[in-house]
């Protein structure tokens, strides 16, 4: 007899069972399980981290955290934390940060980051280069090949002045990868675009490649050549431990 023929129709997925957003407070959680009573702990920005943030914030107040010190790396996370009763200081006061949580935008297999769509990189940069241990806390959708390689935005925060001549500058940088550089908007209260503006009053040219931009630590320094250009989103070597929250699970990546 005849084998009976195979459904000719494919099987869709099973539909994903947890929401992005679940998936972010799960790596934020497990992070939190890194902060002890008495730590100063550097505070990142952005719709991952602010779950962290918040679990700080009932751990103290259920008395289960005493003496948490939080240096937030924007003013959102300045009045989120504030909001929570996190007591807060900055790097004057507190120059060694024992452990900082933040989400990114991206991961590259040696834990290389993007950060800083949230605009909030420069200050990411200085709190989270200050501390023992870095804990990045991503859903899968950010593991990527290489830095770029998302296709999505790589920020450089700029001066205003001559802005147009510095986009040039780090868009013939990378010409070799097909780099566009485009300067990040945001709406205003009439609804209508006007220049992103950071927290210390600069602007960000967003860079986005078709290819490969290939030694992320020579683009770097190139990038930190330019006298116009403040900080880069590319966080090389700072990431201590990556915490990959995905549908099967909870993974944790060490350096
Ligand atoms: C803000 C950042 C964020 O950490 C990064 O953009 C990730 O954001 P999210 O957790 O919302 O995906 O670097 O400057």
């Amino acid at each position: 007899d005849a084998l009976p023929t195979p459904p000719q129709t494919l099987v869709p997925p099973p539909p994903s069972i947890l929401s992005q957003d679940e998936l972010k407070k799960i790596a934020a959680f497990r992070a939190v399980d890194f902060v002890e009573s008495g730590m100063v702990v550097g505070l990142g920005t952005g719709s991952t981290a602010r779950h962290a943030v918040d679990r700080i914030g009932h751990l103290l107040r259920q008395g289960k955290l005493r003496d948490v010190v939080g240096i937030p790396t924007s003013r959102v996370t300045h009045d989120q934390a504030l909001s929570l009763g996190i007591p807060l200081s900055d790097l004057d006061s507190h120059p060694v940060v024992d452990l900082a949580i933040d989400g990114a935008d991206e991961v590259d297999p040696s834990l290389n980051l993007v950060k800083g769509r949230g605009g909030s990189l420069l200050r990411e940069k200085m709190v989270e280069g200050a501390c023992k241990k870095f804990v990045v806390i991503v859903d899968e959708s950010k593991l990527v090949d290489y830095i770029g390689g998302s296709g999505l935005a790589m920020p450089v925060e700029v001066i205003k002045f001559c802005w147009k001549y510095t986009a040039e500058q780090l868009r013939s940088l990378f010409d070799y990868a097909g780099c566009r550089a485009k300067l990040r908007m945001s709406v205003g209260k009439e609804e209508e675009e006007e220049p992103f503006v950071t927290d210390n009053g600069n602007y960000v040219v967003d860079l986005y490649f078709e290819r490969d931009i290939g030694d992320s630590w020579a683009a770097s320094d190139a990038i930190l050549r330019l006298a116009g250009v403040v900080e880069h989103g590319m966080f090389l070597g700072m990431a201590s431990t990556v915490i990959v929250a995905g549908e099967l699970g909870v993974r944790m990546i060490n350096r």
